[in-house]
């Protein structure tokens, strides 16, 4: 039997040149955004003051199958991809299980994280449209630090509304930002409308992704030649993210391999979309049918404890309403270390995919997360980021089942990034001060209270 290599890296021909888009072979479609202003399902065009042209395209387009990746994306693509599919060899000895564990590791770059995949996509776009700047939100900084390299590199200036518990969190975070010449805002904050109305209400808000959301929206849209781009969630990125997925079946094939069950951890859904994307495809189409299954923190659990409905993007209900699994666009997580993780609403693609069954969801409390974090950084070398970690934990968690039952499943699951930024969580689990948030049933309900109404679609 062949061996399979600890690392395997695809030629740079190998890479491939379009993305998937998996809603052309979804049966059922993802319920159509609706815009606000007119409570009728948004055009294309109705996206174009938020969006660039192309991506506003890209966002409703659910019939082209393969979209080519532009020469110019390719070749920023080129300087950290193909990324490494690893076999952890070292994990399966240490755990005694008979599962064959892979992982797709995407940390391979400064932002540390899949986010560039998107970001360079993005701001290549907004250029090439002749957009002056950009603005965006980050929650843990990943997607912050990733668009500031993007922007950098194809000459867009760019503000960053961060998520106030991480701005104070992560000061190096920003200081990366800086460096690629990026201007960082703590959100809440007073340079926006809305950012103002959030800390009038609560002067010591710690800020959510929804927040960030709607701070850089208001700014996109007031000011001329900017637009607006998010890192997750939308249709647009997870179809940049299949790139992931793309390139690990094609390492897969390459070892005779196909995983029984993929795993990725899930904040808006964009590297869970990306890396199960040619998998879902086979499932969708009737070639094999994989488990697929996301991990949310138990903190902030969108898919399991959530309800399938429309709501806004953004605590400052300015953006389009998706049809989503949602804790309401009002729900402010509590300030948990996995920053990346903390989104109220789930991808409209992978929410229903899960309502039809073709995907399961698990939540994940945070000190097992860090368990198998440090666990897996001690055989594997490589420190995970807190998000990617809760991908680990359900890995692990499989691969144990599997030891007790002595199955050899072959597992796949997405290491989205490492956590160099993140040692104010190690250290809080190291010292025992890292506690497990679970919001009670009436917290959640305070968030369900926020969901919009919509004349006869949600009443
Ligand atoms: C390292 C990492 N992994 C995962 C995520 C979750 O995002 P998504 O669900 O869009 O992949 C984030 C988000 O910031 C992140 O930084």
């Amino acid at each position: 039997m062949k061996k399979v290599p600890h690392r395997l890296y695809l030629t740079e021909d190998q890479m491939p040149k379009q993305w998937y888009n998996l809603r052309a072979d979804m049966k059922e479609q993802p319920d159509p955004i609706i815009n606000p202003a007119t409570m009728q399902p948004a055009t294309e065009e109705d996206l174009y003051p938020v969006f660039c042209k192309k991506l506003a395209h890209q966002e409703m387009d659910s019939t082209t199958r393969y979209v080519d990746i532009p020469e110019e994306i390719l070749e920023m693509y080129k300087i950290y991809r193909p990324s490494p599919l690893i076999r952890a060899y070292n994990l399966e000895k240490a755990l005694g299980t008979p599962a064959k564990i892979y992982y797709k590791f995407e940390g391979n770059n400064t932002s540390g994280s899949h986010k560039l995949n998107s970001a360079i996509a993005q701001a290549y776009y907004a250029k090439e449209q002749g957009l002056t700047s950009l603005t965006t939100e980050t929650g843990a900084g990943q997607w912050g630090t990733a668009l500031s390299e993007a922007c950098a590199y194809f000459g867009l200036p760019l503000t960053v509304f961060m998520v106030k518990v991480s701005y104070e969190q992560k000061p190096f975070r920003k200081a990366v930002m800086k460096t690629f010449d990026a201007n960082v805002i703590a959100s809440p904050s007073t340079t926006t409308e809305v950012g103002r109305r959030i800390l009038a209400d609560d002067p010591n808000c710690t800020g959510s992704l929804g927040c960030a959301i709607s701070e850089a929206v208001e700014k996109a849209v007031s000011t001329e030649g900017c637009r607006y781009v998010l890192g997750s969630v939308l249709n647009q990125v997870l179809l940049h993210q299949s790139i992931i997925g793309l390139e690990s079946k094609i390492a897969m094939e390459m070892l005779d391999e196909y995983p029984d069950v993929i795993i990725g951890c899930a904040g808006g859904g964009s590297n869970l979309g990306g890396l199960i994307a040619p998998f879902m495809q086979d499932k969708l189409t009737g070639k094999a049918d994989p488990r697929i299954v996301a991990v949310e923190p138990a903190s902030c659990p969108s898919f399991t404890r959530g309800k399938y409905a429309y709501d806004f993007c953004d605590t400052g209900k300015i953006t389009p309403m998706a049809k989503m699994y949602t804790l309401g666009s009002g729900f402010i997580p509590s300030s948990n270390h996995a920053g990346g993780l903390r989104y109220h609403g789930m991808s409209p693609i992978l929410s229903k995919l899960y309502h039809d069954g073709y995907m399961e969801a698990v939540a994940v409390e945070q000190t097992r997360v860090f368990e198998a974090a440090t666990e897996f950084a001690k055989v594997e070398t490589i420190l995970p980021a807190p998000e990617s970690a809760h991908a680990i934990r359900a890995a692990m968690d499989e691969a144990i089942k599997c030891r007790e039952t002595g199955e050899t499943k072959t597992i796949l699951f997405g290491l989205t990034g490492t956590g160099y930024f993140d040692m104010t969580a190690y250290t809080a689990f190291q010292e025992g001060t890292m506690k497990d948030y679970i919001p009670t049933d009436a917290d959640l309900q305070k968030g369900f209270d926020s969901l919009p109404k919509i004349p006869g679609i949600q009443e």
